[in-house]
C-alpha cells in the first residue's frame, strides 16, 4: 500500500472514497461538517438530523455519492469517534483502522482519511498511518479457500493547512511503525513449529540485514560458557535448541555521546509454552505460541529504530527456547544457577518466562545496558487484575516507568502501574536455594517481577508483562482477531523521545 499525507483540500483528493472523523453529537449547521454538508447536497445534515449518525465510537455511515462533482471521491464514510475533548493517538488510529478495515471490505481501492485531530500534524498522521496499516492486518495466512483477495493500494491522509514537510515525514514514519507492528504480529501468529528459536534467530537476521543492525545470536554452547544455567534450564527438556538473539542499533553519527547510557530492550520469546513438566491443561494451549511476543516485540521494535535512525544506540535482546516436557525436562525441585550466580529452586516449570529472563537481562547489563525494559507474557494473573485493557508495568526506577507510561500514552498504549515492595520478595524466598520461581497465588504478576528485580540490580529497570494484551479473543472495527502488536509503538516512541531529550532527534 502506498501512503501519502497532504495539507490539500480532501475534496480535491483523488482517490475513491473519503473516510471523515464525526464528534459525538456533532451537528452538521456549521463548521467543517456543515462545509463538507454543502458539498455533497445535504446528505450529512439527514444522517445527523435523523439520528442514524450520533458519532459514537465505531458508528459508520457509509454512503455513494451520485452526481457530486464537488468532491472527487464517489463515496464517503462517516466514522463516529466519540466525545471530541477525549480524541487522542488511540482513538485517532482506531478511527483510521475502522475506515480502512471497512472500505477494503467494500472493495475500494483508494482512500483518503480525515481524522480531523488538532496538534502536531506529523503526529496526527503517523497515529492514522500506523492505525489503518495495523487496522488491515489479517492473522490468514495459512488460509488457502476463500481468503480475502481484497486490499486498499493507496492511503492519503488529510490534515488541511499543516505543513507540507510535517504530513510527508508523519506518513513515512507512520508507514515505518505500522509495518513494524504487523512484522511482530506475524511472528507473534505463527505456529510453534513454525517459529522455533531457531526460526526466530533467522527472522531477526533477514531484519538486521535488511535494515541494518548488527546481530549476535548465542547457541546454547556460548550460554554454557556464559553461565545462563537458568535460561538452558528451560530449554533442556526440548528437542530444538535455545538461543540468545542480540540486536544492536548503533547511530553513524553521534557526535560527542556525552555519556554511558545505553538503553536496552529485553523481550521473553517462549516459541511454544507447554508448561513443561508442569503441563497446562489442554484449553486454550494452542494460544501458547504467542509465548514469544515479547522477544517479537523487541525484533519488531528494533526493525523500525533502524529505519527511523535515532541518534541514540539501543539494544535488543530476545532469549528464546520452547518450553517443553521430555525426560531431560527439568524438574520441579530441580536448582539452578543463574548467570548472576544466583540459585533458583524450579517449583513450577509453568514459570519458565522468569527464568529465561533473569538470564537475559543479566546479559543486557553484561553489554553495557544502564536502562533495561523487559516485555514477557508473563502471568494469566496479569489478566485478571487489568483485563485486556491495560499492560502492568512495575520496576525499580520511577523515572523509567513514568517514560514508558508518558510514551505509550502518546502512541494510545496504555500501561497501569502495579507495586513492587520488598515485601513481595518473600513470597520468593527458597528453603534450598536463593529464590524460587513462583510466589504462591497472592499477586502472581507482582511476584513475578520481584523475581526479575532479582536480576536487575545496579541498573534502571522497568518491566511489562503483556500476557494479557498481546493477544486478541475478538476482532474490533478497527482491528483482527489475534495478535495486537501492543508495546511495539511505545517502545518506538521511547527511543525517539531519548534521542529528543539528547538533542539527537531522528530525521
Ligand atoms: N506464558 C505463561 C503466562 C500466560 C498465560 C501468557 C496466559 C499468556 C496467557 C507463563 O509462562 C505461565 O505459565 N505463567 C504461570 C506462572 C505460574 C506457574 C506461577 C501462570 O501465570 O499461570
Ligand atoms: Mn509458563
Ligand atoms: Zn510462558
Amino acid at each position: 500500500m502506498q501512503v501519502e499525507g497532504t495539507r490539500g483540500g480532501y475534496q480535491e483528493v483523488d482517490v475513491q472514497a473519503v473516510a471523515i472523523a464525526v464528534f459525538k453529537d456533532e451537528k452538521a449547521d456549521d463548521g467543517f461538517l456543515k462545509e463538507l454538508d454543502v458539498l455533497v447536497g445535504g446528505i450529512v445534515k439527514s444522517v445527523i438530523d435523523s439520528e442514524e449518525l450520533k458519532g459514537k465510537e465505531g458508528d459508520t455511515v457509509y454512503l455513494h455519492l451520485l452526481g457530486q462533482p464537488k468532491l472527487k471521491a464517489q463515496r464517503l464514510l462517516l466514522v463516529g469517534v466519540g466525545e471530541k475533548g477525549e480524541y487522542e493517538a488511540a482513538q485517532i488510529a482506531q478511527m483510521a483502522g475502522a475506515a480502512a478495515r471497512f472500505l477494503r471490505g467494500k472493495s475500494v481501492k483508494s482512500v483518503a482519511l480525515v481524522p480531523r485531530a488538532e496538534g502536531d500534524a506529523a503526529k496526527v498522521v503517523a497515529r492514522s498511518v500506523e492505525g489503518a496499516i495495523m487496522g488491515l492486518f489479517e492473522p490468514d495466512k495459512y488460509r488457502t479457500v476463500e481468503k480475502e483477495k481484497r486490499q486498499i493500494d493507496r492511503l492519503v491522509v488529510v490534515v488541511d493547512g499543516a505543513d507540507e514537510h510535517a504530513v510527508k515525514r508523519g506518513a513515512e514514519r507512520g508507514r515505518i511503525v505500522g509495518e513494524s507492528v504487523n512484522f511482530t504480529r506475524d511472528l507473534a501468529n505463527e505456529p510453534g513449529a513454525y517459529m522455533t528459536p531457531t526460526n526466530m534467530a533467522e527472522r531477526a537476521r533477514e531484519t538486521a540485514n535488511e535494515f541494518g543492525l548488527s546481530i549476535d545470536v548465542l547457541d546454547e554452547a556460548r550460554m554454557e560458557q556464559e553461565g545462563m544455567g537458568s535460561l538452558l534450564s528451560v530449554s533442556h527438556g526440548s528437542e530444538e535448541p535455545a538461543n540468545l538473539i542480540v540486536l544492536k542499533y548503533t547511530p553513524s553519527e553521534s557526535p560527542g555521546q556525552t555519556n554511558n547510557e545505553l538503553l536496552a530492550f529485553v523481550g521473553k520469546g517462549i516459541t511454544f509454552d507447554s508448561g513443561g513438566i508442569s503441563l497446562k491443561p489442554g484449553e486454550n494451549m494452542e494460544l501458547m505460541k504467542y509465548d514469544m511476543t515479547g522477544g517479537a516485540t523487541v525484533i519488531g521494535a528494533m526493525r523500525a529504530i533502524a529505519q527511523l535512525k535515532p541518534g541514540i544506540a539501543v539494544l535488543g535482546v530476545a532469549p528464546c527456547s520452547e518450553n517443553l516436557p521430555s525426560g531431560r525436562a527439568t524438574k520441579p525441585g530441580d536448582v539452578v544457577r543463574a548467570m548472576t550466580g544466583k540459585t533458583i529452586e524450579v517449583i513450577n516449570t509453568d514459570a519458565e518466562g522468569r527464568l529465561i529472563l533473569a538470564d537475559a537481562i543479566a546479559y543486557a547489563k553484561k553489554l553495557g545496558a544502564t536502562r533495561v525494559i523487559d516485555l514477557a507474557t508473563l502471568t494469566g494473573a496479569v489478566s485478571v487484575a487489568l483485563g485486556d485493557v491495560n499492560a502492568a508495568i512495575l520496576g525499580t526506577d520511577q523515572k523509567l516507568i513514568d517514560e514508558v507510561i508518558e510514551a505509550g500514552k502518546q502512541v494510545g498504549e496504555k500501561f497501569w502501574q502495579l507495586p513492587l515492595d520488598k515485601e513481595y520478595s518473600k513470597q520468593i524466598k527458597s528453603d534450598i536455594a536463593d529464590i524460587k520461581n513462583v510466589g504462591g497465588r497472592k499477586a502472581g504478576t507482582i511476584t513475578a517481577a520481584a523475581f526479575l528485580k532479582e536480576f536487575a540490580e545496579g541498573i534502571s529497570w522497568a518491566h511489562l508483562d503483556i500476557a494479557g494484551t498481546a493477544w486478541a479473543d475478538e476482532a474490533k472495527p478497527y482491528r483482527a482477531k489475534g495478535p495486537t502488536g501492543i508495546a511495539v509503538r511505545t517502545l518506538i516512541n521511547i527511543v525517539d523521545r531519548a534521542a529528543s531529550a539528547a538533542g539527537r532527534t531522528s530525521n
